[in-house]
């Protein structure tokens, strides 16, 4: 074997550890009890100062059955601010300052806080929370997006069509949790 065959098969084996040992979905195991937390599936996007009511979303990311959860999915949110823009007065175009990464656990739950973002302003488009989806191993991205049932710019043959996907309408109920508002969006992977 050539000097440059042995370097070569040197550098996949470096690279095919480097991608075992990703620390986005490392876990940790807390305490003795066997217990095993994932680090990764929550994350808070808006510090406890942003401006907004405070909202949480918590979901579960399932294979194409819609039964079987997926684990190790990479899940990046980004939405507007209260006042409808992605970015502040001088960003670059483009920037979305409310966002974060998520990776599934076993149960392909993730969660994620922030403040409810506003319509783009001066627009009737319905507020919303734009998904991000990747499968390691997978080309490409799948794309979703949540609105909020109270949201009066929603048109009604959309409610009509997101309500005949049952639990995995993009139109989640917002309920009160004491500290703001939570609900619930779950998705279901392609293929
Ligand atoms: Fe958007």
């Amino acid at each position: 074997m050539s000097q440059l065959s042995i370097s070569l098969v040197v550098f996949v084996l470096v690279s095919v550890s480097l991608v075992d040992a990703d620390p986005k979905v490392h876990k940790l195991d807390l305490n003795s009890s066997q217990q095993v937390v994932d680090t990764t599936s929550f994350v808070q996007i808006a510090d406890n100062d942003e401006p907004g009511v405070r909202l949480e979303v918590y979901g579960t990311v399932y294979k194409s059955d819609g039964v079987t959860p997926a684990a190790g999915i990479q899940v990046h949110v980004y939405h507007t601010d209260a006042t409808g823009k992605y970015g502040r007065e001088g960003d670059p175009q483009g920037t979305t300052r409310l966002n974060g990464d998520m990776v599934t656990g076993e149960s392909g739950e993730y969660r994620f806080t922030t403040i409810k973002p506003a319509s783009y302003p001066g627009t009737t488009a319905p507020a919303h929370i734009h998904y991000r989806i990747t499968v390691p191993g997978k080309e490409g991205v799948t794309w979703f997006a949540l609105e909020f049932a109270d949201d009066a710019h929603i048109s009604e043959s959309k409610r009509k069509k997101e309500k005949e996907k049952g639990r995995f309408s993009s139109i989640i109920e917002l309920t009160e949790n004491g500290d703001g508002l939570t609900g619930t969006f779950n998705l279901k992977l392609d293929g």
